[in-house]
Parts: structure tokens; C-alpha cells; sequence
């Protein structure tokens, strides 16, 4: 909802308030973003910062303003060479050489429904009463124009923030940055939550407080980057959970982005956040106008879990799209690791069956089936079936998988060419790099030069060939390497600078007509894992890959950190076998299993030969995750304990040793699954409380856990505290004794109300702490895992 009264122009969601207003300057100064509140003449009058004389080395704007200086204003927008001295939303240098930028108020409109973005992808809302503000500035000496964008997500408590630069003069303009948001707020000292990592370790939490100078976070790879996701957080210092006030900011690009926060030398913080300008430069000519990205700001006054359930909420409805937007997400089996090049028609089916006896629904061939793909050194742009492994081509594979009663889905990775391909040799110049030095190659390949149309349509028609090719229901979309060699052959010298987000221009528009011409396709992004997590995507493609590695207990680290700004709807989670091909770390399988279906839970391990008993429990995996799926993906998850949660792990007290404890509660609060996996065991520690978050109070839950079956040689020779006649360890019988006894574990079984599970929760089985066993002994190991089920009765 948005109200404007004396160029004041206050913008409400169901519980923030967010409010500006023109100076007689002409400039936008913030009042305020943050709870709920009313705002009228005498608020505006009390809450604006006041300038009664200008101190020490202040610059004074104009002679009619003695008392105003820029460098100490809240504003909307700035630029440079005004006397505001912090980094600036508007980075232009004129046909003349100036670089003085100062954006005044020319007018403004409101629109109903959400505006979409012309040429970038953007939220959108359906049928919900979105509001969009477009403000209008003028530069005050020339001919551009700047138009502001304000959406009101009232539902998820977002606003969502982008900007459009006209050139409306003769002269072109230069564009050194332009950044689709500021937040200017005051006071400092608030503390910037960011995620970086690498390939298998993305998204860990960092936390840096904001006390001078810039904080950045920012990716230089070309892409939104494993290196430094674009979702952060700016909190209060202390914060926590559930307690203290901050923002949540995301952008819906893929490129290249900066999210800075800056502590001005009046104590005030401004917060940007676009596209990276270190690597960006744009000639803006006559007529011409440029879109930034859309930026997404929450507030909330309780803690990040709050942050969290908007921006879940806000991805959810208005982000992801298409048919799969709200429709269960497939159990998948994906030949990846179980398989990697070496595939063949008949092995491919041969795990499929496997597959479809265990409950898969999906079956996925990955990389291998084209060219002469033995291998990731070649062949990337010849899309065309290899029929050495595939003799009756991807349709006479993609029918059988189908008339097993699966689903068929196939990998592609089409941004990329290698060097030893078809395509190549036939257009080196549609590689990136420059013609005459020697370039870098990531995983032997070279990014195609998607800012230009003919590689697009390339692309787009030989796509839809592969994807016309069989009964295909699930795409992966691959993208593995790090931009580097910055050139295209087909961009002007002063406009080489463009290039990055040309490419992502590019990309989008090759991905948008895909999408458009197979709308039932289920696509999920990748980049060598996490490489591209980012909200551009997912206007696309409904989930993405999280991370290349499916170690449990790495995945606790990097589904905790997305859990910050993305839900588990979108996020692609396996079970693989062990040792764990990226770690080589042991775990159990129901800690694989636990900790992939707080996801879209998939397999990716050979199913044909793994041990009947594995197969058993992955069988009883899949029908359990069945069951619970919709809560499992589309509910809403709460960060309830654990380690990475910032709960303590204080050596030899008694307590939580868990490394992640999560609730997801369904969207009518009828149903919830909690899961927590333990790192490693604190010998007597045995004590621990499951508390959950997020249950209505009023229901009553039926409480239970999955009882398990353990094996006797966990315990070791401790078998022979029970066993009558002495078992030696390892040994024949020890091993026939334990085919044939397995040791039941714990149970729970409550009936609780939604009160008692939030406030107080379950004191849990006791578990094994080197004295004494029985059934009522939870065993816990080192990375072991439980999963809870509540059902309203
Ligand atoms: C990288 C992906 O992240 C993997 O899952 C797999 O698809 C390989 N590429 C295939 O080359």
C-alpha cells in the first residue's frame, strides 16, 4: 500500500513502513524503513535530520541551502561531486567529461500490479494487490533522466527496489555504475551477514561488523559466484534468531554484484546493491535507457528467522513460476556418481530399474550421452547423441525409462564449447577470450559469448533440439567455470566493458525463449554445484543444484547458509554413497537421508549395486519422504538449535553437541518434520531437549520419531555385556549375529500441544554415554541424525 501526501510517499507491507519525501531541493531524503508505524506531517517534521549549520569539512550544496550538505543527508539516491563523499548509487561521466551526478524530482506515478523489468528478469505477483511507485528524477544540468521503481509485497513483507537511466540528450553517456538500491540508515555499527565459500563448500556464514568505512560483498567470476552469494543481512549487533533489528537484501541477477555497506563520517549507514561496478562500464547513447536489476529488501524486528520466512515466502510466490511453482518436486536419480561418463543405453536402464523398485519417480542420464564425451576435455557444443552409447538415440532411451513408469530427464551445459569440438572449429570467435593471447581454460572449456544474437539463436535452436528429442520431463542446466579472458569479438573497444552483463542479457533471453517453448519441463540449474544460486535463476528454473558435494555433514553447512534466503523448495539436495565422493567421509545413510530431504530430496549413488539392505532402507527413505513431502518442500523452515545456528557447544558440558537442528512446519501448521545431525559425540552428553519453533500453539501434535534399527558391531565387543557365550570381535559369529539381530532403537511417542513442543519441547531419549543400553537408549554417534515427526490430531 502505498500513500503519498506533501511529497511525502510512505510504502506499507503488513508490518514494516518504509518512507521518504522531496526536499525543496528537489532531492528524495529517507525518513525511515522499519516496523510498522504511522507517518503524518508532524512525524516527518520530528524524524528528518536537521540542518541548521555546516561543521568542519562539509561542503556546502548551494548558496541557497547554507546549512545543507549532501555528505549528511539520508537520500534516496546520490551521485558524485555534490559533497556527499560515500560511495554513490549513480556513477555517470558526460559526453564533456564531467562526473558531477544530481538526480532532482521531476514526478511521479503509481501503478497497480507489479511492473516487470523490460529486458532483465523481475518478481512478479499474481493477482495480489502489488503496488509499484515510479518516481521520476531529472539530473539538474543534463539531458538523462533517472526512474526509481518501488513493488510493495505486502504478503512477505518485501519491497523491491530497481532503477532505469534515459538518455534523453544527443551525447552518449557513460555509465560507471549504477546500483539498484540505497538504503541510507542512521546510525552504525550493525554487523553484515554474508555467505561465501568455493566449489563443494559453499555458502558459510560470515559475520562483519559495520563500524567505519565499507563492508563489501561482492563477486568478481563473472557470476553471482560461490564466492559471495548476493542474499545478505544487516542486523543490529547481538542479534540472533528470534531477537534484534535488521534487513535482508537479495538481487534478482546472476552476474557480477556488489552489496555494500558503508559508515559515513557522520555515523550514518548507507547500503547498496547492484550490479559490481568494479568490472562494468556501459556507453549509454542517445534514446537509450538502461534497466538495473531488481533489488529485494525485508525488515524485520525479530531476528533473521524473520528475514528468513519473507524471503522464503517472497521466492515461493513470487520468484519461481511456471507450472512446477507449487507441484511436488520428483524423487530423482540422477547417473552422475554413480556412473560418470562411462554410461551405455543398457546401464542406464539397468539403474533406472533399480531406481523405479526403490520409488524413484525421475530418472536423470547427466553428462556423457553426446559427442565423444568419454571425458570432460571435449565435445561441449556438439549436442548430438553419442548412438555408440545410446544406439536407439535419446528417444529410444527416454521411451523405455518412460514405460518403466519414470519420468526422464537429461543434462545439458550449453553456455559452453571446448576447445576439441565441432563448434569450435567451425567459430572460434564465439569463445571468449582474446584472439591473440593465450587464454585460460576451466575444466578444459570456454564460455560461449552469449552477448551476441547469433550464438543465442544457436543456442536456443539447438537446445530445442535436445529437448524435443525424447519424452523429456527434467532438464539440468550445467555452467562449469569462472569467467576470465574478458573479450568479445564482436564488441566495439569502448564497449568492452559491457560484456558480463550483455552476457547475462543474453543468457536470460536464451533461457526465457526455453522456457516459453517447453513449459512442462522441470529445469534445474547448476553451476559445478552452488556456482549460480541466485533469484535471475530462479525466475527461470524452480531449483538449482546446491553444491557438488553431498557429504551430510557439509551439506548441514551449506543448506544452513541458504537457508538464510532461500527455501527448501528450490534447493537440490542427494543422497550419495560412501565413502563420500568429494570428502571421502563415512555417514550414515539415514543422516544422508535426513539431511537431503529438508530439500528436493534426489539419489545420486548406484543403486543396482548397492547392498539389499541399503536398497531396503533407501526404499523406506523414498515412501517416508513421499509422505511428507509437501511439508518437507514447501513448508516453512525455522533454524531451531545447533551449532551453525550460534547455539553453544561448550566442551564437556552437557547439552546440545547437534551441528544443525531445523523444524519445518507445513504451511497450515498441521504438520511438521524436525531433523538435527550431531557432528561428533561429547562423551556425557546424553541430555537433550528438541524445541521447536513455529507449531500453533492451540493444535495438539502427535509426536514420533522414526525407530531404527542398529547394527551389533556398532557396539563393538560391548556385545558381550549381553551376549551369553563370549563373541570375539569381528569374528564369524560376530558377523553371522549381526545379519540376523539388529538392536532396536529408541521410540517417542507423544501427544503434545503446539505450546508445550514450542515452549518447553521434549526431553529426548537419553543417549548412549558409555554406561548401560536399553531400548530406550538413543544411540547417537558421530554424525548421526533423527528426524521428528508432528502431526495435528
Ligand atoms: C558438474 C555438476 O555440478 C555435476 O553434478 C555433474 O553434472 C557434472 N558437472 C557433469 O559434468
Amino acid at each position: 500500500m502505498v500513500k503519498i501526501f506533501d511529497k511525502v510517499f510512505v510504502l506499507e507491507t503488513a508490518t514494516t513502513t518504509y518512507a521518504f519525501q522531496v526536499l525543496d531541493t528537489g532531492h528524495l531524503e529517507h525518513l525511515y524503513y522499519g516496523k510498522r508505524i504511522p507517518i503524518n506531517e508532524e512525524v516527518v517534521q520530528a524524524i528528518s535530520v536537521k540542518h541548521v549549520s555546516l561543521n568542519g569539512c562539509a561542503i556546502q550544496y548551494d548558496k541557497e541551502h547554507p546549512a545543507l550538505c549532501m555528505n549528511d543527508m539520508m537520500l534516496e539516491v546520490s551521485g558524485r561531486g555534490t559533497g556527499d563523499m560515500r560511495s554513490p548509487l549513480a556513477e555517470l561521466v558526460f559526453a564533456d567529461g564531467s562526473s558531477t551526478v544530481d538526480f532532482v524530482y521531476e514526478a511521479h506515478e503509481l501503478l497497480e500490479g507489479k511492473r516487470e523489468l523490460e529486458t532483465l528478469p523481475s518478481a512478479y505477483a499474481e493477482g495480489e494487490a502489488v503496488q509499484t511507485l515510479r518516481i521520476v528524477l531529472k539530473e539538474k544540468y543534463m539531458p538523462v533522466k533517472l526512474e526509481l521503481y518501488y513493488s510493495i509485497f505486502s504478503d512477505c513483507d518485501v519491497i523491491t527496489r530497481s532503477c532505469k537511466l534515459v538518455n534523453e540528450g544527443q551525447e552518449s553517456v557513460q555509465i560507471k555504475g549504477l546500483m539498484s538500491m540505497q538504503l541510507d540508515v542512521n546510525g552504525s555499527g550493525m554487523v553484515m551477514t554474508s555467505f561465501h565459500g568455493d566449489w563443494a563448500r559453499e555458502m558459510n556464514r560470515s559475520d562483519t561488523p559495520v563500524k567505519g568505512g565499507r563492508v563489501v560483498n561482492t563477486s568478481a567470476t563473472g557470476f553471482s559466484s560461490n564466492h559471495a552469494n548476493p542474499f545478505v543481512m544487516l542486523f543490529a549487533e547481538g542479534s540472533s534468531e528470534e531477537a534484534g533489528e535488521g534487513y535482508g537484501f537479495n538481487l534478482i541477477y546472476s552476474g557480477p554484484h556488489m552489496e555494500l555497506a558503508e559508515v559515513s563520517s557522520q555515523g550514518q549507514t548507507r547500503v547498496l546493491a547492484g550490479i559490481s561496478p568494479e568490472q562494468f562500464s556501459w556507453m549509454l547513447e542517445r534514446g537509450e535507457s538502461f534497466e538495473t536489476p531488481e533489488a529485494v529488501m525485508t525488515f524485520s524486528d525479530s531476528g533473521y528467522s524473520k528475514i528468513s520466512q519473507n524471503m522464503h515466502r517472497f521466492v515461493r510466490e513470487h520468484i519461481v513460476r511456471g507450472v512446477w511453482k507449487k507441484r511436488e518436486r520428483p524423487v530423482l536419480l540422477n547417473s552422475w556418481e554413480a556412473s560418470y561418463f562411462n554410461i551405455t543405453e543398457s546401464s542406464l536402464l539397468k539403474l533406472a530399474k533399480a531406481g523405479k523398485e526403490a520409488g524413484i519417480e525421475l530418472f536423470v542420464m547427466d553428462d556423457g550421452w553426446f559427442g565423444e564425451r568419454n571425458n570432460d576435455t571435449c565435445s561441449l557444443g556438439d549436442w548430438e547423441v553419442n548412438t555408440k552409447k545410446l544406439p536407439s538415440g535419446v528417444k529410444g532411451l527416454a521411451d523405455k525409462i518412460v514405460k518403466m513408469g519414470l519420468m526422464f530427464g537429461i543434462w545439458v551445459e550449453p553456455e559452453m564449447v571446448n576447445e576439441d569440438s565441432n563448434l569450435y572449429r567451425e567459430h572460434p570467435d564465439w569463445a571468449i577470450k582474446h584472439p591473440s593471447r593465450c587464454h585460460g581454460e576451466g575444466r578444459h572449456q570456454m564460455l560461449l559469448d552469449l552477448s551476441r544474437t547469433e550464438v543465442q539463436d544457436y543456442l536456443i535452436e539447438a537446445m530445442s533440439k535436445v529437448f524435443a528429442s525424447g519424452d523429456i520431463t527434467y532438464v539440468k542446466w550445467d555452467m562449469n567455470r569462472n569467467f576470465s579472458d574478458v573479450y568479445s569479438a564482436a564488441l566495439a573497444a569502448e564497449r568492452q566493458g559491457e560484456l558480463l552483463h550483455r552476457y547475462m542479457l543474453g543468457l536470460y533471453r536464451v533461457m526465457g525463449e526455453l522456457v516459453k517453448r517447453f513449459p512442462n519441463i522441470l529445469f534445474e540449474g547448476c553451476a559445478s554445484g552452488g556456482n549460480r544460486f541466485d533469484l535471475g535463476i530462479f525466475c527461470y528454473m524452480p531449483q538449482i543444484w546446491a553444491s557438488d558435494n553431498s557429504d551430510a555433514i557439509s551439506r548441514c553447512y551449506i543448506q544452513n547458509g541458504l537457508s538464510y534466503g532461500y527455501p527448501q523448495s528450490v534447493i537440490g539436495a542427494h543422497v550419495s554413497s560412501c565413502p563420500n565422493h568429494q570428502t571421502l567421509r563415512n555417514t550414515p545413510l539415514e543422516t544422508r537421508f535426513a539431511v537431503a530431504s529438508v530439500g528436493v530430496l534426489g539419489y545420486e549413488c548406484n543403486l543396482a549395486e548397492m547392498k539389499k539392505e541399503e536398497v531396503d532402507a533407501i526404499k523406506e527413505q523414498i515412501a517416508l519422504y513421499k509422505k511428507w513431502r509437501k511439508t518437507l518442500q514447501f513448508g516453512q523452515l525455522y533454524r531451531i538449535g545447533g551449532k551453525l545456528t550460534g547455539a553453544s557447544l561448550d566442551v564437556g558440558l552437557p547439552g546440545n553437541n547437534n551441528l544443525v537442528e531445523w523444524n519445518v512446519v507445513s504451511e497450515d501448521g498441521e504438520k511438521a518434520v524436525a531433523v538435527m545431525v550431531q557432528e561428533t559425540v561429547k562423551p556425557h552428553t546424553s541430555q537433550i531437549t528438541l524445541r521447536t519453533k513455529g507449531l500453533i500453539p492451540e493444535n495438539m501434535y502427535h509426536f514420533t520419531t522414526r525407530t531404527l534399527k542398529h547394527d551389533i558391531k556398532l557396539f563393538g565387543d560391548l556385545v558381550n555385556m549381553i551376549s551369553p557365550v563370549h563373541i570375539k570381535k569381528d569374528s564369524l559369529v560376530h558377523n553371522t549375529v549381526a545379519k540376523f539381530i539388529k538392536m532396536d532403537g529408541e521410540t517417542e511417542d507423544y501427544t503434545l500441544p503446539g505450546s508445550v513442543l514450542n515452549n518447553c519441547g521434549v526431553a529426548l531419549a537419553q543417549s548412549f554415554a558409555g554406561t548401560g543400553y536399553n531400548q530406550g537408549t538413543r544411540v547417537y554417534q558421530d554424525f548421526d541424525a533423527r528426524m521428528y515427526f508432528m502431526e495435528k490430531i
